[in-house]
């Protein structure tokens, strides 16, 4: 079978590691891919957000099945378009990438289904806005309507923060279309969990759970970023929770997304905050997360591409997922500067770490020596999988430990706080 990938991060280097498990799958075509990635895969450099451009290469180059993995080209209609042309895809059509593309869509549709999560309004219009920061609970949340880096996001603690988030999105462009609309709402506590799940609009199977390190810094400090680390499974989705997920949130949401005429069919991504009156989403992606899928898919046990076939087809009820009962840990390492700005083209050495790690590779090129540089803010996600935890993170510490570039930075405490929760609950391991 010849598989065509969408993507060119961390995220497809592991879908493909994955997909070539499959003793059926031929050929894997990466657009645009990574140096890393090319290892694996055939890479073409088109554009994953060139639409045209893709659907012209598929023209003449048939693939069997595609997989469509940044949020991007799901909102474009990547999908839809692929369909036109009768290639089979994993991936939710434009309609259904509204739960990501549009926090207000996202917004309503909790709020019409009875989906536990912040309470909300939504602005068009940045006066009314400015007027209700005035007078609303602090601390608030304001988020950007559309896509925007994973940026759009500004937890304000106070009355004039808000104001400046609301003048910034709405009044000074700051995340372009996406700040036309905003949502403001109500700050929730608690330890966050992401949950990816399979589904083909129908049926919904939760891969084993998560937990993101979304700051730059140690101790959760410093400006947020795509993502600096990742373990599975997350100690917080305790069985009890996980019961409650599904009976509150993930079964609504599937039948949500049908009864607006919009079934979602891919990898729904469940942002969850465990509050003190349980659990409630932060935010959905329409997608696998990035750097969650790293320690996600190598504790998949079941065939990834005979899963997502069954997705598209609507035959996931049939189809067993299931995973290992191991534990898995990713460090990323990013270039000196990012989430702000960073250097390129720094030649990276990475010692023994290909013997001690899987190495996804996030933003990487070669130079005109063939030399491995860096190519992005984040560069290369080492993981590990071990029966526990605490032996993945030790692994994945030892070989991040032989990489080396100049400016080279990571957190040096990716599931210390998991650990000291593992202590203390029963962790739930998927479907
Ligand atoms: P997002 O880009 O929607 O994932 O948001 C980025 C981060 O902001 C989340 O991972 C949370 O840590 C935080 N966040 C978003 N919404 C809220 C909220 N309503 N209350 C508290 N923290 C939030
Ligand atoms: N790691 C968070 C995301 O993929 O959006």
């Amino acid at each position: 079978m010849k598989i065509l990938v969408v993507g060119g991060g961390g995220r497809e280097h592991a879908i493909i590691r994955k997909l070539k498990q499959n003793p059926q799958v031929t050929q894997i075509t990466c657009l645009p891919g990574n140096a890393g990635i090319a290892r694996d895969a055939k890479c073409v450099p088109i554009k994953a957000t060139d639409i045209d451009g893709i659907v012209s290469y598929v023209r003449e180059n048939p693939v069997d099945f595609a997989v469509v993995a940044p949020d991007d080209p799901l909102a474009l209609g990547c999908v839809d378009r692929l369909h036109a042309l009768g290639v089979k895809c994993f991936g939710p059509d434009a309609k259904a990438a509204r739960i990501e593309a549009s926090k207000v869509f996202a917004k309503n549709l909790m709020k019409k289904y009875n989906i536990p999560t912040a309470a909300y309004e939504a602005f068009e219009d940045a006066d009314a806005a400015l007027e209700y920061v005035q007078t609303c609970p602090l601390p608030v949340v304001v988020k950007a309507d559309g896509l925007a880096l994973g940026k759009g996001v500004t937890i304000c603690m106070s009355r004039e923060e808000a104001e400046a988030a609301v003048r910034a999105a709405m009044l000074e462009g700051a995340f372009g279309a996406s700040g036309n609309r905003i949502v403001v709402e109500e700050f929730l506590e608690g330890p966050e969990v992401s949950v990816l799940a399979f589904t083909d609009g129908h049926v919904v199977k939760p891969m084993v759970s998560s937990m993101d390190h979304k700051r730059v810094g140690d101790g959760d400090r410093g400006p947020n970023t795509g993502g600096m680390g990742t373990i599975a499974p997350n100690p917080c989705y305790t069985p009890n929770v996980a019961k409650r997920c599904m009976r509150e949130i993930f079964l609504p949401t599937i039948e949500a997304m049908k009864a607006e005429g919009c079934p979602f069919k891919g990898c729904l991504y469940f942002g969850l905050m465990i509050t003190q009156d349980g659990p409630k989403v932060i935010e959905y992606n329409c997608r696998f997360g990035d750097p969650e899928t790293q320690v996600v898919l190598p504790l998949l046990k079941s065939d990834l591409l005979t899963v997502m076939m069954a997705v598209e087809n609507e035959t996931l009820a049939d189809t067993p997922v299931r995973f290992s009962d191991g534990a898995a840990c990713c460090v990323m390492l990013a270039s000196g500067g990012y989430p702000g700005k960073y250097e390129k083209g720094k030649t990276i050495d990475l010692g023994n770490a290909e013997a001690m790690a899987e190495i996804f590779h996030s933003g990487t090129a070669l130079d005109a020596d063939e030399n491995l540089v860096t190519a992005g803010g984040r560069v290369l996600g080492v993981c590990c999988t071990a029966g526990d935890l605490q032996t993945a993170i030790e692994r994945a510490y030892a070989a991040a430990g032989e990489v080396k570039w100049d400016g080279m930075i990571y957190r040096k405490d990716i599931g210390k706080q998991a650990l000291s929760i593992q202590s203390r609950m029963k962790v739930y391991r998927g479907c």
